[in-house]
């Protein structure tokens, strides 16, 4: 049942094949070169692209522009705590710049943190604070194919292995990011959430959320695991939370806004210590880098994520869109997960040299095709490894349409079904792909990469 209707609309148009192919072109091969307005329709992302609801609209005019004490936070801080019953928050302009504080509080030189796959900018936030990842995802969650239904979920065993080995006090904290992004948008169980909340209460080592898809999560655990079937997704997301110390927060996902971001805590004197840090990086910590406006917005939003007509919609439809590729034999990681479906760029292109990158293929011949503009998730996104500076292979090498949130209907997804099938069915005697010719130096290097045909 869709939940809403539509009052405002933006206009969208396909460029004519020929065209679509010189701007890919020009593009150096990397549709995040491209302009928006030479894309049709646009699942490069589902961070900062949902549609607002007319109570985040009329919320808007409501901000309170008050440098110190905006009584907007304090809506917002309302929400968190409601929410989350997380007791402090601290504003940020996005889920990176939570990270990057989190980041500089807690991690020393040469510290590890633990956790199933990291985002890019996550990872890049803890080596920048010279700390290390350490993936600890369970081993069905790194396979494109099966049911499992919780690929999100840590492998207890190597998490307890890693701070064995490591010792306690090398161990930064723990980190949960629900729903896992790197593997497909999957979820994390309520059961995986409290045993690895279990080991670190015993360690007394901290453990924390990446919350960016939060609302996501607790919908896969109300459909997917036993005991919370009858469960209302308010009460999953209380549970949830009750099992960390905190959480880092991508506003820009399941809050339902263009910008925006926090750190929310458990614990009062780290939020003291990230209030002082905040403060220089972000602004003052009743805004920290937002607006009033931004963040009467993401107050609202965070409660309308969690409503359960727009969360069973908003996830159905990628399911939707899932279920028609599957029909058609288009590999994708199964099970779908919440936030887009994921192409398997190695056996969408089974004869193409992994080296040669597959799943950026897709996404080139996907925008060829049908001016629909996916991202990859694989061999360029992975980088490099900062101690040896070898490229580093991914277990999966994906495109992702990310789907964003109450801005398509059924039929746009079903031009996009129609676009994915017909690369597909195009693209099976291929033999060559893709060679990287410009790479930034340093960073993250899917942004600005350069590609030619092999
Ligand atoms: N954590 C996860 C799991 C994310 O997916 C992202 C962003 C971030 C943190 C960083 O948040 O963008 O607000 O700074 N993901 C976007 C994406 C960019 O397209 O998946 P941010």
């Amino acid at each position: 049942m869709l939940p809403y209707r539509i009052k405002v609309v933006e206009p969208i148009q396909l460029l004519p094949a020929p065209v679509r192919e010189k701007k890919i072109n020009e593009a150096g091969l990397n549709v995040f070169r491209l302009k928006s307005q030479d894309v049709y329709i646009d699942l490069l992302t589902d961070s900062g692209t949902s549609a607002m609801s007319t109570l985040q609209w009329s919320k808007i005019m409501l901000g309170d522009e008050s440098y110190a004490g905006s009584e907007s936070f304090f809506r917002l801080q309302n929400s968190v705590q409601e929410i989350f019953g997380l007791p402090f928050i601290l504003p940020t302009h996005q889920g990176r710049a939570a990270e990057h504080l989190l980041d500089m509080a807690l991690i020393k030189p040469g510290m590890l943190v633990p956790g199933n796959i990291h985002f890019d900018t996550t990872r890049a936030h803890i080596e920048l604070a010279k700390g290390r990842t350490f993936d600890v995802t369970f081993e069905e969650g790194h396979s494109s194919t099966g049911d499992n239904p919780f690929k999100g979920n840590l492998d207890c065993k190597a998490l307890e292995a890693c701070i064995e080995k490591a010792g306690v006090e090398k161990i930064a904290y723990v980190l949960i990011t629900i729903t896992c992004n790197s593997n497909g948008g999957q979820p994390v169980s309520m059961e995986n959430i409290a045993a690895v909340s279990k080991i670190c209460r015993h360690h007394k080592i901290k453990l924390f959320f990446d919350a960016a898809r939060f609302a996501e999560n607790a919908f896969f655990i109300q459909q997917r695991e036993k005991d919370f079937q009858k469960k209302p997704i308010p009460e999953i997301v209380q549970r949830m939370f009750s099992y960390v110390d905190g959480c880092t927060m991508s506003a820009k996902k399941d809050a339902l806004v263009p910008m925006g971001g926090f750190l929310a805590l458990r614990d009062e004197s780290l939020f003291e210590s990230l209030k002082t840090l905040g403060v220089l990086y972000e602004g003052f910590y009743t805004y920290g880098g937002l607006s009033g406006m931004d963040m009467e917005a993401m107050a609202q939003g965070l409660k309308e994520v969690i409503d359960e007509n727009y969360i069973h919609y908003s996830v159905g439809q990628v399911q939707r869109l899932g279920e028609k590729l599957k029909k058609a034999g288009v590999p994708t990681v199964t099970p779908f997960g919440g936030h887009g479906i994921f192409i398997d760029g190695r056996r969408f292109y089974p004869n193409i040299p992994e080296n040669q990158f597959p799943a950026q293929l897709v996404c080139v011949e996907l925008y060829k095709n049908g001016g629909v503009r996916s991202v990859e998730a694989g061999a360029c996104m992975a980088g490099r490894n900062p101690d040896t500076g070898a490229n580093i292979r991914p277990t999966m090498d994906l495109c992702r349409m990310a789907i964003p949130r109450r801005a398509y209907t059924h039929e746009h997804l079903d031009y996009v079904a129609d676009a994915v099938i017909e690369t597909f069915e195009k693209g099976k005697t291929k033999k060559t792909g893709l060679l990287m010719t410009e790479e930034p130096s340093t960073g993250i290097r899917h942004f600005s990469a350069g590609f030619k045909y092999a």
